[in-house]
């Protein structure tokens, strides 16, 4: 099996792993970093299950092969708030009961952070938040509360 080596940096903290050339950002997470707050639900790139950050763009985690990320910065649901501290979009998710299983939880907030990266300083509007979570798939919660809890940490003009 060929292989690879690579260098990343997840959260701020720096990696060496040697990884099969076929892995993906996904598998180099989960299965080489331990980092299992990433979900796996498709690996087509249609559920938004893995989004992760990469160099501040979000991605589907999936659909990235491990080689392409050597050097870079990704951040993951582990890098957003800590126990006992969450960030204001994960508390906003719990206050507002945006999830159920919680299995698209970590990728729907990465997806909103985001985009409270793009519009930091000001708040989103309605057709933004939608087209920026419209890649992400939620089989439990019919989506209204996901977009009351976005909606509630995102509306102060990136308050979050
Ligand atoms: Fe990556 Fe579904 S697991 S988009
Ligand atoms: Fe179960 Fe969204 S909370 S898939």
């Amino acid at each position: 099996m060929q292989t690879c080596r690579l260098a990343v940096t997840v959260n701020g903290q720096a990696y060496q792993r040697e990884v099969p050339v076929h892995h993906t950002l996904l598998d180099l997470l989960r299965d080489h970093l331990g980092l299992t707050g990433t979900k796996e639900g498709c690996r087509m790139g249609d559920c938004g299950a893995c989004v992760v950050l990469m160099e501040g763009e979000a991605v589907n985690a999936c659909l990235v092969l491990a080689p392409e990320v050597d050097g870079c910065r990704v951040t993951t649901i582990e890098g957003l708030g800590r126990p006992g501290e969450l960030h204001p979009l994960q508390r906003a998710f719990v206050e507002h009961g945006a999830l159920q299983c919680g299995y698209c939880t970590p990728g729907m907030v990465l997806t909103a952070y985001h985009l409270l990266q793009q519009t930091a300083g000001r708040a989103p509007s309605e057709a933004e938040i939608r087209a920026a979570l419209a890649g992400n798939l939620c089989r439990c919660t019919g989506y209204q509360k996901i977009l009351q809890a976005v909606r509630a940490a995102l509306g102060e003009g990136g308050a979050a």
